[in-house]
């Protein structure tokens, strides 16, 4: 097969990575990749934007199966475009992605079908955002309604904050187009988690659980950015936690899918607050999470091509899903300045040597070759992911590798893994077997058909 990767990003060099060691590959390729990608497809440079650019490569080539990494060509339809060209293409269509790119049409989505979710209301006009605020108080969540790269959602904890926030997004147009409605939530309490399955619109493949840490500084603080590190599994998606998720998310959110003519094929991101009565949706992406997916593809013991390809095919109740019962965890090291203005072009030195630490594995997120020197080309440079039979061990191979790679202003969190580690307990698997599903949470059945 001749198989197409749409993004730049560690996500997409853990795909391609995954995807590299699958039988059926004849050729792999990626759009536009990074200097890592770049060693094990051949890369092109096409903007992952370039619908136009994106359609004809994969006609011209003759590809058999186009992978879509990032949100905005699946909201920009490339899934749709391809399909009528005879194409497949892995990854759901712009209406299906709408769960991703409106978060209005998520939430309502949510309500109409009974998917537990905080409470809300959209606004249009900033006055009517703003005089409902006044009267309910903080906290509160403002969130944009379009995509927003991460950057639409301010949990506010003062009145003022939020007021400031529906200012920015609606009326100075921080966001441009996609902040022209602002959903006003209810805060939630509790701990969060992702759920990412794969599916064909009716069966559901759970991936082992993730966590990821949002904030740029140790001990979440600081500004919000696309995510500094996750790990996999994450202790808290219990087994019966994972039972609950699929029977009051996952399943009733691709049943409703259908019912209201968008069926969902790819994969499904539910982004997850589990508080003291279950879980709820705090947001659903329509394609894997970054750098969520970096920490779950090394647990993944069956042919994602295969299973991908299934998914186009509807055929994923025949797929064998199995992962391995380890725990995976990635650190993110970025760029002085990231998630605000950040310098590019620094030299990085020391990746063999990382990559030569037994259980660890380098993903490039932001590099590019100059001159044979592998330099930074984003915020986000490189995701470093330790695989261990525990997750203190994949901590710290994790953090051995990333301690032997240079560039001027890197900086990385600590502390990634600080919740799962500091619940007090061993997370040996001979401890937790339990919790940790020797299956690694994949499925017990093959693939589970969503009800009704
Ligand atoms: P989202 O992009 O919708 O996942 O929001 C980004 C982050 O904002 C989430 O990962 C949460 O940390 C936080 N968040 C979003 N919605 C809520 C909510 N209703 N209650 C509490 N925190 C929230
Ligand atoms: N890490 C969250 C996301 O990919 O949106």
């Amino acid at each position: 097969m001749k198989v197409f990767v749409v993004g730049s990003g560690g996500r997409e060099h853990a795909l391609c990575w995954k995807i590299a060691q699958s039988p059926l590959v004849k050729k792999l390729f990626c759009a536009p990749g990074n200097a890592g990608i770049a060693a094990i497809a051949e890369c092109e440079d096409i903007a992952a934007t370039d619908v136009d650019g994106l359609v004809r490569f994969a006609r011209r080539e003759r590809i058999d199966l186009t992978v879509v990494g990032p949100e905005a060509p699946l909201a920009a339809g490339l899934v749709d475009r391809l399909s009528r060209e005879g194409l497949k293409a892995f990854g759901p269509t712009a209406r299906a992605a709408e769960l991703e790119s409106s978060k209005a049409f998520a939430k309502a989505l949510m309500r109409r079908h009974g998917i537990p979710s905080a409470d809300f209301q959209v606004f249009a006009d900033p006055k009517k955002a703003m005089a409902y605020v006044s009267e309910h108080g903080a906290p509160v969540v403002i969130k944009a309604d379009g995509l927003c790269a991460g950057k639409g959602v301010t949990v506010a904890s003062t009145e003022e904050e939020a007021l400031a926030a529906i200012e920015d997004a609606m009326v100075k147009g921080a966001f441009g187009e996609a902040g022209r409605r602002v959903i006003v939530e209810e805060k939630l309490e509790g701990e969060e988690a992702s759920i990412l399955a794969l599916t064909d619109g009716s069966t559901i493949a759970p991936l082992p659980s993730a966590q990821d840490h949002k904030r740029a500084g140790d001990g979440d603080v600081g500004p919000n950015t696309g995510g500094m590190g996750a790990y996999s599994p994450a202790p808290i998606v219990t087994p019966e936690m994972e039972d609950r998720i699929i029977r009051d998310i996952l399943v009733p959110t691709i049943h409703a899918m259908n019912k209201e003519d968008r069926p969902f094929m790819g994969v499904l991101y539910a982004g997850l607050m589990i508080g003291k009565d279950g879980p709820s949706v705090l947001e659903f992406n329509a394609r894997f999470g970054d750098p969520e997916t970096q920490a779950i593809l090394p647990l993944l013991s069956f042919d994602l091509l295969e299973a991908m390809m299934a998914c186009v095919e509807g055929k994923l109740d025949r797929c064998q899903i199995d992962c391995a019962p380890k725990h995976a965890l990635t650190v993110v090291l970025a760029a002085e300045g990231y998630p605000g203005a950040y310098e590019k072009g620094k030299e990085i030195t020391g990746l063999e040597d990382a990559a030569g630490v037994g259980g660890a594995l380098v993903f490039h997120a932001g590099t590019r070759m100059v001159k044979n020197r592998v330099v930074s080309n984003g915020g986000r440079v490189l995701n470093v992911t330790g695989v261990g039979g525990d997750l203190r061990g994949a901590r710290d191979r994790a953090y051995e590798a990333a301690g032997k790679i240079r560039f001027e202003g890197a900086f990385f969190r600590k502390d990634i893994g600080w919740r799962a580690l500091g619940r007090g307990r061993s997370n040996s698997m001979a401890e937790q077997s339990e919790e940790f599903r020797p299956d690694g949470g994949g499925n017990t059945e093959t693939g589970r058909k969503q009800g009704g």
